[in-house]
């Protein structure tokens, strides 16, 4: 891992435009179940997530994705954001135009402090009705699921997270690209990256690809990419020692 940890920094060094394009697996320190993963959602059976966020399944049984949605917003309540998040934000502070592209749901880069954030699933920073599309900040959102097993709107419409479900147009796709193809670096962190068009942003990178994920990911390397299996948080809290970077808690 010091090896790996070495050239990752090394590479970082001669780089000024990074982009980070992250998945569950930067937050699974904190506590959120990936999907895939051996605790994911999908390998666990903890919910239907096929269902969850299917959004033909939504339009008919709304209280599943809200029964999700209140139990992932009492939790991320108390949750701090990751060595891994804290060192994208750092690395931003120290100077490098640091753009985090992420299929996460969990408000957790923003919390770390990273300043261009385009969350391709969506998120759960608000809430709108399906019907009138009036639109609420997530703690509004967060107490009328402690209220309502479905939130309804006074136009009588379902009240739904702004996240992106199955079926549904992904967000920030050509802000995402142009990241992508013109930044110096691309970081693929903690993610399957099995699922289209998020997986196929990588193929856009002009410079190397420094992929780092616990287990298999759907990612084909060219020669000047760096692959490692490996958690995330170890591995950073090496490169930010090879690079000087302070990462503050
Ligand atoms: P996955 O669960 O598919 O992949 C997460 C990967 O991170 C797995 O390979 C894990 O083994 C790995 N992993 C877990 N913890 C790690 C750690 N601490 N360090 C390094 N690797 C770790 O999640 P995503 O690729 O993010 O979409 O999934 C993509 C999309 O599939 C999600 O955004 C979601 C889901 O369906 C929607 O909801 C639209």
């Amino acid at each position: 891992m010091e090896q790996a940890a070495a050239s990752i920094a090394s590479l970082l060094q001669n780089a000024r435009h990074v982009t980070a394009l992250t998945g569950a697996g930067i937050s699974t320190a904190a506590g959120i179940p990936d999907f895939r993963g051996p605790n994911g959602l999908y390998t666990t059976g903890a919910y239907d997530a096929e269902r969850v966020f299917d959004c033909r399944y939504f339009a008919k049984h709304p209280e599943l994705l809200s029964a999700f949605s209140r139990d992932l917003l009492r939790m991320v309540s108390a949750l701090q954001p990751c060595f891994t998040h804290r060192f994208l934000a750092a690395l931003e502070r120290s100077g490098y135009d640091v753009i985090v592209v992420t299929q996460n749901i969990d408000p957790l880069h923003q919390l770390a402090g990273s300043r261009c954030v385009y969350p391709v699933h969506g998120s759960y920073a608000e809430a709108y009705c399906v019907r009138c599309h009036n639109r609420w900040p997530t703690a509004e959102y967060a107490n009328m699921l402690e209220r309502a097993d479905v939130p309804v709107c006074a136009c009588g419409g379902v009240i739904r997270p702004d996240i992106v479900m199955f079926g549904e147009a992904v967000k920030y796709m050509p802000e995402a690209q142009a990241a992508v193809s013109d930044s110096d670096m691309l970081l693929v962190l903690g993610t399957s990256l099995t699922v289209y068009p998020a997986a196929a942003l990588p193929s856009l990178a002009q410079g190397p690809v420094i992929l780092v994920n616990k287990g298999p990911t759907g990612y084909y390397p060219k020669p000047d990419d760096i692959c490692v299996d490996a958690y995330l948080d170890p591995l950073f809290r090496q490169v930010a020692v090879q690079m000087g970077l302070d990462v503050p808690d």
